[in-house]
């Protein structure tokens, strides 16, 4: 594989242009950002030229270190000339690129939604034109000497760049990542007939999925290479219950589909040095955890006590994460008195509001914070023993992999991402060493319910057992690298794919 892939390009590497519509540190909803923040970042370290693009929203543009007008561009769609911003990360000198057009991007808060949570009326307008100077720059800008050799586009707000590319000659190879196949990116055909796109992409082979327009078809059908980041979920896929209406279309197109796991950046996410939490510790010290533990108590205002069984959550609050099965359980075991909880969450009103009244019912065993604030996320999983995941389902997951790294064993159901990566504290997987957590394998409130109790038991009947399964997840290596060569993998196959279909497309008809 090596070979092959030094073969390519230049001495730098082969070329990699990732567009994404968030990327940590300078926009983060979710763990796409946490990805497209740090996968270019690790290929750059195995000697890859990776860079990035994203939209300018102001958020992301105040951050951009350096930055400069790289050259204006004329795109269908918008009023006025679109700026190409160029920089790099504040924290790497990862180079960046930000499409600015502010009548799309200048707006403050989410990249999706208005303050009300409301998706934003124009998203197709908005994420077509960002997918139209993904798929500019692509081809080469006059104003940048510079080429892809590999566009990677992520999820459906990029799904329309490989669409548009589908005939363009010399293209790069293109490479399609769902981080969630429930969204979809969906508009009426009215939005399809009004922004503009070609009528010959509407159609079932095309951009069509049940009368609807789907952006996320775009990525699936028209990249050389699709994946999505587990290899269990890109089993789970493939069938009508896990395939959101696109299983046909998955299994359809076959090998060159596959599942890779993510990393994670443990330059961010490492006890030992992280200077967002009040004592760092590893494996050797696991003790000097519990001080995180009395300091997140003091934080959320619960009872002051290193004995008491801490459970933590972060996450966004919608369907998919199983945050109705946290509330279904809670009640119960808060009737013991040294169990606790903190939250970190945001998303659904009426969620937020049932984690509200709990949480006011028991002021001293119940932590919760609305919102994202990244330190207090590091804060969580420091402090917590344990750390609740029932999704219902789970692509990656990245929370999970934090958690092992922490020390603070994960209970979760047994679905996509959480599968491949937490070991279950079996009786023969703790004998053995290899367990690092609890899996459940209904998301219902139940199983959930079973696999706290099983921590309990563990946490309070055999402590020793439970510093074994807690210093057992933080030697796992989830570390980007191994999932980075992964993709140099699907990288070189989606180029020696478009250069079989370059060389099949000039050969002369046969007589
Ligand atoms: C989405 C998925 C999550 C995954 C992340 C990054 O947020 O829901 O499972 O880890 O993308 O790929």
């Amino acid at each position: 594989m090596e070979q092959s892939l030094h073969r390519y390009p230049s001495p730098d590497g082969l070329r990699v242009l990732m567009a994404s519509s968030e990327a940590h540190p300078l926009i983060k909803t979710g763990g796409l950002a946490d990805v497209a923040g740090s996968l270019p970042i690790a290929l750059r370290d195995l000697g890859q030229d990776a860079r990035l693009i994203l939209p300018a929203y102001p958020r992301a543009a105040r951050q951009l270190r350096e930055p400069k007008t790289l050259c204006e561009i004329k795109v269908p769609g918008a009023r006025s000339s679109v700026r190409i911003l160029s920089g790099s990360l504040p924290d790497h000198d990862l180079p960046v690129y930000l499409v600015d057009a502010p009548e799309h991007f200048a707006r403050e808060g989410n990249p999706y939604t208005d303050l009300s949570g409301r998706d934003w009326g124009d998203n197709a307008e908005r994420f077509l034109l960002f997918s139209r100077v993904v798929a500019q720059l692509a081809q080469g800008l006059p104003a940048l000497d510079w080429r892809p050799d590999v566009l990677h586009t992520n999820d459906w707000q990029t799904g329309l760049a490989p669409a548009l590319l589908k005939d363009v000659p010399g293209r790069p190879a293109t490479v399609f990542t769902i981080h969630n196949l429930a969204y979809q990116g969906l508009f009426d055909r009215a939005t399809f007939d009004r922004i503009g796109l070609p009528s010959s992409l509407w159609g079932m082979t095309g951009l069509e999925f049940h009368q609807r327009l789907s952006f996320i078809k775009g990525g699936i059908v028209f990249s050389d290479r699709v994946n999505t980041v587990s290899p269990t979920y890109a089993q789970e896929v493939c069938t009508p219950s896990r395939g959101c209406g696109l299983d046909g279309l998955l299994r359809q197109i076959g090998t060159r589909f596959s599942g890779i796991l993510n990393g994670i950046d443990y330059r961010e996410w490492d006890p030992a040095v992280d200077p967002l939490i009040l004592q760092p510790y590893d494996q050797g010290n696991f003790g000097l955890k519990a001080e995180n533990k009395l300091d997140l108590q003091r934080e959320f205002g619960l009872t002051r006590n290193e004995g008491a069984f801490l459970l933590g959550y972060v996450g966004r609050l919608v369907e998919q994460k199983g945050m109705d099965l946290i509330l279904g359980i809670l009640p119960g075991l808060l009737q013991d008195p040294d169990v606790q909880c903190v939250i970190q969450a945001s998303g659904e009103r009426p969620l937020e509001l049932a984690i509200q009244t709990l949480a006011a019912a028991h002021p001293r065993q119940v932590g919760v914070s609305f919102g994202y604030d990244e330190t207090r996320a590091h804060r969580i999983e420091a402090g917590c023993d344990a750390f609740l995941m029932p999704s219902r389902f789970e692509p990656c997951g990245l929370n999970q992999l934090y958690s092992l790294r922490y020390g603070t064993p994960p209970i979760v159901h047994r679905t996509g991402g959480l599968a491949d990566t937490v070991v279950h504290a079996s009786p023969a997987a703790l004998d053995e060493g290899r367990a690092t957590g609890f899996l459940f394998d209904a998301p219902t409130a139940d199983s959930l319910w079973q696999g706290v109790q099983q921590a309990l038991t563990l946490y309070r009947g055999n402590p020793e057992g439970w510093r074994r399964l807690a210093v057992t997840g933080m030697a796992r290596d989830f570390s980007w690298e191994a999932s980075a060569r992964c993709y140099l993998q699907l990288y070189a196959d989606a180029i020696a794919e478009r250069r079989l279909a370059g060389a099949q497309s000039t050969q002369p008809e046969a007589a």
